[in-house]
């Protein structure tokens, strides 16, 4: 699955004007330009989202009944499942319920005496009695009672005698559910098109929602072959993961339907099913094997919408085919775009399920950004195909070898469709810096988890989170780096030859990679078991020290609040076996591992004119420091011979420096000076790693006397920055390379929101024309998101009607996506709160997007606190909305709490926890305690360096 949706990590500079009260000034908010700028960060969460503990086993009373366990028992394996299913389009006219009925048949083998069937279902309601008979000669046992464990999701089954080892059965069931909007299981999703309301039956299974569809033992490792139907209204479409076979009309209780019957699955997990039912148009590829089309709503096809997202797939592909040395397992490759869909992606195998943002695009309106996302998620979901699909993690507790492997390949097979972009590079600052972040938090987690630790829907969802996702990426990454692509690749490929079909746990794959290790005889100090096993089983990394006088070099876990308490024990003791790829000056020295605490490398000492540079492109996991002489020189090479260091590493300096300096380890005013040569620097990279780590600055401080200062200091910095692109572009074209278009916005942007008149005149005019021409919008797909927020920011209701007119008709969904954004970047109180209320509208604001939308408006500097309130008001309806799903609950909380750093703040998030605890907070239980750790963790960090910041800032504003 890929991520929701991102919120953005550089909001702080939301606050920039409000916060001190320069109204006039226009602001270009990032809140908006987040979005817009992707990097695909859509998929990722924030880097303060979510880090979960090791969730806890229930609490409840226990009960020793099967149906009381939250795991199925071991006694039945399903095979073969026949599933008709058809969802009504229409609502039933006596109830207003839409719904869809059903009937499912499920062909088992007894593997272990019992005397009790029990089959996951949730939601459902049986319409008849449950049969059961025997494949083999034995008679199946006659059923004694049937109920649903609704707690456990379990419809069981209790029979008079005991079902015989090695005989096969079949259940038949029958039912009907509820086509409901919640986007889980079988669900609905709507749409107005030429003036009519238009409906999707659609599904979400991942992770237990299949069970909300038909009964089924759902879980990973019960793969069965589906032979699947669907009855569908005449002139609609039914897609499935199979092809179809037969398309028949013919009458079903008097009514007339389309029965469409689909091939027969290959061996499959439950959570990978798809079924749709729809009006949607598509395209398609010419003859190729295998056959590959993009379904969307119809006026999106017609405009072309669907056109990269086809141009690209072939490609990956075959990418793919050659990565894995497998050729694609089904003969067809659908992709579809869905108006509703809670997370950003869904893998299900041979018909991959989209947010429209996720998947269409639109040449003059659609950013380079949106364009990445398009590119990176397809290459996602085409990597879970064979990783994943194919070849299945047994349990959910190592989600995050599934997720961060399509999550590090994503880089490499978008890459291959789009050349040009240097992508695999934004990896660095996507997911290592980002889930640094989080990962060095003492509250963290391994990545592994323990299987009987993940246990309930919501334990598994809480897993999908920044370390499954990007640390996992990061830490295959440096696996692939040391062991060589090649090695890496040929283990890869063994594996998943090994494990077709089937299920594994993840030193399956640690194993077929020492295989090619052995068998290429790559010089290795450990094996890969023994190395990863250090980055898999304790969570955090380490800060590697380097003193270049002594040629001492130790490492340390790093932790982002040294006073923090480590409770969580590591058989490790948080030593790690570390890969440091180095140079002296500009020459690459032999990479070396430390394989301890502490060690003593006499070709790491320098003489006066050397510095030393570590983790070469960041493909290390770790953080570095040096003695202060290193630190100076770094410092100077970047202000005097900058292109002698790599552009990450330029990027990596500025963040290590900053974060070390938030762990107290080096003075935050070395930190701060790792900015002062960007008045020199044109690449993006390092300018997005610094602007950043200035957003927590602004919000720690923009309510503060601080934040004039700052604003000079940032001002005078982005300028020469603004005016090489007003020299390269004059803003009437977009940069060339790709990166150089992401630093372009960062130009407008900041130079923008620190008060730039050349900026800001700019930018209030273009959004004037479009306010006289709404037909003909002037501004430049990338710039939009930037300059929609400052020209809402700067005006009032006008503009804001404005935009909310704009964002409703919009045709395309990633321009209503930068709207709704937008919106949020007003600065009078009665526009965002009434924003706020349309976020309980699903008329006004989809479901899918009404939790960014309120982090969005709390991000505001103006927001935070009404949003605040607005939640705290409205907390039992929004849990109840949103409280269950994956990705956007815990987001949520994190996002309207991140500002907080005050000790008042931190009172009434504690009062907000125990004021709930009846109610609850779901899949975001772990991101209040976090909450209330980082709010914590702020109060210090203000008191600690108000002073000295402020003081840095005046001094470096001065020298203007
Ligand atoms: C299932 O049964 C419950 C309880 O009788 C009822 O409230 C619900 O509407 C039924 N669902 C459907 C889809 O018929
Ligand atoms: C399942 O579908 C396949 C065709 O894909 C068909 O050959 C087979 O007979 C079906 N099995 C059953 C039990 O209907
Ligand atoms: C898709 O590919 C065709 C043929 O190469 C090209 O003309 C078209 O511009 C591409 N469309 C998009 C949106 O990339
Ligand atoms: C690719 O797979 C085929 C068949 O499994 C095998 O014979 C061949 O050696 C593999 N090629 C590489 C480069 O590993
Ligand atoms: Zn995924």
């Amino acid at each position: 699955m890929a991520k929701g949706f991102f919120i953005s990590k550089t909001l702080g500079i939301v606050g920039i004007v409000i916060g001190a009260g320069a109204v006039a000034t226009i602001i270009a908010l990032s809140v908006v330009y987040s979005q817009e700028k992707s990097q695909n960060n859509e998929l990722k969460p924030t880097s303060e989202v979510t880090t979960t503990k090791a969730p806890t086993v229930p609490t409840t009373a226990p009960s020793n009944e099967p149906w009381d366990q939250w795991r199925l028992p071991q006694t039945l394996e399903p095979e073969f499942y026949k599933v008709l299913l058809w969802p009504r389009l229409q609502p039933n006219p006596t109830t207003g319920l839409y719904i869809f009925t059903g009937s499912s048949s499920v062909v088992f083998k007894c593997v272990q005496e019992t005397d009790l069937i029990l089959i996951h279902s949730s939601k459902l309601n049986m319409t008849k009695d449950p049969t059961l008979t025997a494949h083999g000669c034995t008679p199946a046992p006659s059923i004694r009672s049937t109920w649903m464990q609704t707690k456990t999701q379990y419809l069981v089954i209790h029979l008079e005698g005991k079902l015989t080892v090695g005989e096969k059965y079949e259940l038949h069931t029958e039912f009907v559910g509820e086509l409901s909007d919640d986007l889980g299981g079988f669900y609905r999703s709507e749409y107005i098109e030429n003036g009519v309301k238009k409906v999707v039956a659609t599904t979400q299974m991942q992770p237990t929602d299949a069970r909300k569809a038909f009964p089924c033992f759902d879980e990973p490792a019960m793969k069965a072959v589906f032979n699947i139907t669907l009855l569908h209204d005449r002139g609609t479409t039914a897609l499935s993961n199979g092809k179809d076979i037969e398309s028949i009309d013919t009458e079903v209780d008097g009514v007339e339907v389309t029965r469409t019957v689909f091939d027969a699955t290959k061996k499959m997990s439950t959570y990978l099913l798809a079924f749709i039912v729809s009006n949607f148009g598509f395209i398609q590829n010419g003859d190729e094997k295998p056959l590959i089309r993009i379904f969307a709503r119809r006026a999106a096809i017609e405009s072309g919408q669907g056109d990269y997202a086809l141009n690209v797939t072939g490609p990956i592909l075959r990418f793919f085919e050659e990565y894995y040395n497998s050729t694609y397992p089904l003969p067809k490759s659908d992709q579809i775009a869905l108006p509703d869909f809670s997370a950003g992606a869904m893998e299900n195998w041979g018909l991959i399920t989209y947010r429209e943002t996720a998947l269409l695009y639109d040449e003059e309106s659609s950013s380079n950004g949106n364009k990445e996302r398009i590119a990176t998620i397809i290459a996602h979901e085409l990597a879970h195909q064979w990783f994943g699909n194919l070849v299945t993690l047994r349990w959910w507790n190592d989600l995050w070898l599934n997720e961060g492997f399509a999550s590090y390949v994503e880089y490499l097979g978008a890459n291959k469709s789009e050349p040009d972009w240097n992508i695999n590079d934004l990896i660095v600052l996507n997911d290592v810096h980002r889930v640094f972040a989080i990962d060095a938090l003492a509250s963290s987690h391994p990545l592994s988890s323990k299987e009987e630790e993940i246990q309930r829907p919501e334990q598994i969802n809480e897993l999908f989170d920044a370390i499954s996702y990007s640390k996992g990426a990061s830490v295959l990454r440096m696996l692939s780096d040391f062991l060589t692509e090649a090695v890496f690749t040929e283990g890869l490929q063994t594996y998943l030859e090994h494990f077709k079909l089937s299920n594994t746990v993840y030193t399956d794959l640690w194993d077929n990679l020492q295989m090619a290790v052995d068998k290429t005889g790559t010089n290795l100090p450990k094996t890969v078991r023994e190395i990863m096993d250090r980055w898999v089983l304790q969570m955090g990394f380490p800060v590697v020290t380097i003193n270049t006088t002594t040629g001492q070099i130790s490492q340390k876990h790093f932790l982002l609040d040294p006073d923090s308490v480590v409770e969580r024990p590591s058989q490790f003791n948080y030593e790690w076996f570390v890969p440091i790829k180095w140079r002296k000056n500009t020459v690459t020295s032999e990479p070396i591992w430390l394989l301890e605490k502490n060690a003593i490398k006499n070709e790491m000492k320098t003489n006066a004119n050397e510095w030393i540079l570590a983790n070469i492109d960041v493909v290390g996991y770790y953080r570095v420091n040096y003695d202060p002489e290193n630190w100076n020189r770094l410092l100077n090479a970047l202000q005097t011979s900058k292109d002698d260091i790599p552009i990450i590493n330029r990027a990596q300096i500025i963040d290590d420096a900053f974060n070390l300096a938030k762990a107290r380890i080096i003075d935050i005013t070395l930190a701060l000076r790792t900015t002062q040569y960007l008045s020199s620097e044109t690449e993006y990279m390092p300018w997005e790693a610094a602007l950043d780590n200035l957003d927590y600055f602004y919000l720690m401080f923009d309510r503060t006397e601080v934040y004039g200062p700052m604003q000079a200091y940032v001002g005078k910095q982005v300028k020469p920055l603004f005016e090489y692109f007003t020299t390269l572009t004059n803003w009437t074209d977009v940069a060339k390379g790709h990166t150089d278009q992401y630093n372009q916005v960062n130009a407008l942007r900041v130079a923008c929101s620190t008060g730039l008149e050349n900026c800001t005149t700019l930018v209030k005019t273009w959004f004037q024309q479009w306010m006289d021409n709404p037909n003909a919008n002037p501004i430049k797909a990338n710039l939009r998101s930037t300059v929609y927020c400052s020209a809402i920011a700067a005006g009032g209701g006008k503009e804001w009607d404005f935009a909310w007119n704009m964002f409703q008709t919009a045709a395309l969904a990633s321009e209503a996506d930068k709207l709704r954004a937008a919106l949020a970047c007003a600065t009078q109180p009665w526009l965002l709160n009434r924003y706020l209320e349309y976020t309980l509208d699903p008329n006004k604001i989809r479901k899918q997007d009404a939790t960014s939308t309120i982090i969005n408006i709390a991000s505001n500097v103006v927001g935070q606190s009404l949003t605040w309130d607005f939640v705290r008001a409205n907390w039992a309806y929004i849990f109840n909305q949103y409280g269950g799903g994956s990705f956007s609950f815990a987001n949520l909380i994190n996002g309207v709490t991140k500002r907080f750093s005050t000790e008042f703040e931190l009172q009434q998030l504690k009062q907000f926890r125990d004021d709930n605890s009846a109610i609850g907070f779901g899949s975001g239980t772990l991101a209040i305690e976090q909450s209330i750790e980082r709010t914590t963790a702020n109060i210090k960090w203000v008191a600690q360096n108000k002073e000295v910041v402020l003081k840095w800032f005046t001094d470096a504003a001065k020298t203007l």
